[in-house]
């Protein structure tokens, strides 16, 4: 049964990290202690006509405190509407949903791009193995600094401000990291390449996919993705990004 509740959540800090990127602490309780690495929230706007929920991996957790980290750029009206909030306020919201990472291999290749980085942090922090953190920006970077400590880091950048100029596969390529599960989350050319690398290399690959969303529930097929084996629930070969995912196996899907 999934733990998944809906609150209001008290904000305690939303700071603004680079131009247009948002870090957003939450007193979450419970929501916090059943949350695993990979998975998601989704929160609600108070501006009206704004019904559906915006889902936002979820960065870092503290179960001790209680606390959920976001990390979020403004890409519509929602978004913005959340950076314009203050310590102190409430938001409604709904998680832990989704399935999260399986935290699991000897050697780990954990590569994110741009806004996919974030929920690759907990997951670093949990994933107990010899861990090479590949990540990569257009430009600006953020995030990076809070990787370090939980793996070797390598970033990628493409304009050449930082690390090495150009994407995470050109590191990927570049080094050849032996590896035996690589996790990745960022955008869909980067996922599609990283599958392809998996699969040429024989390595498991779990991948995080964004999908438009609507409920973030499960019950309104606007997320679907292609499967390769036929979906018990939906009878067709296609999966529910929310529910099923968002993380599959690189080979039970379709790019
Ligand atoms: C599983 C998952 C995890 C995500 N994690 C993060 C994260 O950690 N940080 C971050 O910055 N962004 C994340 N996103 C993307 C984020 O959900 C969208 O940027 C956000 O919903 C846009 O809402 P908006 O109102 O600002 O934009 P609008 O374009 O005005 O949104 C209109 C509607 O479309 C939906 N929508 C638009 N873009 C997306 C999208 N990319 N994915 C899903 N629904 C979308 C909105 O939820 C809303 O219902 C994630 C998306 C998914 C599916
Ligand atoms: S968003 Fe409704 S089923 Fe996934």
């Amino acid at each position: 049964m999934s733990a998944a509740v809906k609150k209001s959540v008290r904000i305690l800090a939303n700071i603004r990290l680079e131009e247009g990127i948002y870090d957003m602490l939450l007193e979450a309780g419970k929501m916090a202690e059943a949350a695993k690495p990979g998975q998601f929230i989704s929160l609600y706007c108070k501006r009206e006509g704004r019904l559906l929920p915006r889902p936002i991996s979820i960065c870092e957790t503290d179960k001790e405190k209680g606390r959920i980290r976001l990390v979020y750029r403004v890409a519509g009206k929602g978004t913005k509407e959340f950076s314009e909030l203050r310590a102190g306020d409430e938001i409604e919201c709904i998680g832990p949903l989704g399935n999260g990472f399986a935290l699991e291999g000897a050697r780990a290749l954990i590569i994110g791009g741009g806004i996919g980085i974030p929920p690759l942090l907990e997951l670093a922090k949990q994933l107990k193995c010899d861990k090479k953190i590949i990540l990569g920006y257009r430009d600006v970077t953020f995030l990076d600094k809070d990787f370090e400590g939980f793996g070797e880091v390598y970033i990628a950048a493409e304009d050449g401000s930082a690390g090495i100029k150009g994407n995470v596969m050109d590191v990927v390529k570049a080094y050849d990291f032996p590896a035996d599960i690589i996790y990745a989350c960022g955008p869909a050319p980067m996922l599609k390449a990283v599958k392809e690398y998996a699969e040429s290399r024989n390595i498991k690959a779990q991948l995080s996919l964004e999908e438009r969303m609507a409920c973030g529930i499960g019950a309104c097929l606007a997320c679907v993705c292609r499967s390769v084996e036929t979906d018990h629930h939906l009878n067709v070969r296609s999966k529910r990004v929310c529910k099923e995912g968002p993380v599959f196996y690189a080979d039970e899907i379709i790019l």
